[in-house]
């Protein structure tokens, strides 16, 4: 379960970036039990950035996720994508 959150910051570019320990709060669950908030690790960067994109613009509607969105810049959305994410889902 922790290695939704933490993955060992070997390289520079690795270091969270701002606000990314808040989403681990609610999305840290990727065990087997679907919960509400869904596992992000099997996300990729362009779907995540793509959802905050949306909860963010409106065009997408959920509980807390719009509220949240709309805190982040673009740039920031990027970088949790990209923090988040995984490149190779399987
Ligand atoms: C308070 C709990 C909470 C926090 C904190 C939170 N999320 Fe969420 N997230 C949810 C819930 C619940 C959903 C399902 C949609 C909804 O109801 O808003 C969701 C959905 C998502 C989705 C869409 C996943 C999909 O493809 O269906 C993404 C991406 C996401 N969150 C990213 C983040 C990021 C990035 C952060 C940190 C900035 C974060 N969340 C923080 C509860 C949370």
């Amino acid at each position: 379960m922790l290695l939704c959150l933490v993955g060992a910051p070997a390289v520079a570019d690795d270091v969270p970036p701002p606000g990314a320990s808040s989403c681990a709060v609610c999305h840290a669950a990727c065990g087997p039990v679907p919960a509400a908030p869904p596992c992000l690790r099997n996300r990729t960067p362009d779907q995540i950035a793509e959802a905050l994109d949306a909860y963010r613009t409106g065009t997408r509607t959920g509980t807390v996720m719009p509220y949240l969105a709309k805190g982040f810049s673009r740039e920031e959305i990027r970088a949790l994508a990209e923090h988040l994410g995984q490149a190779a889902p399987r």
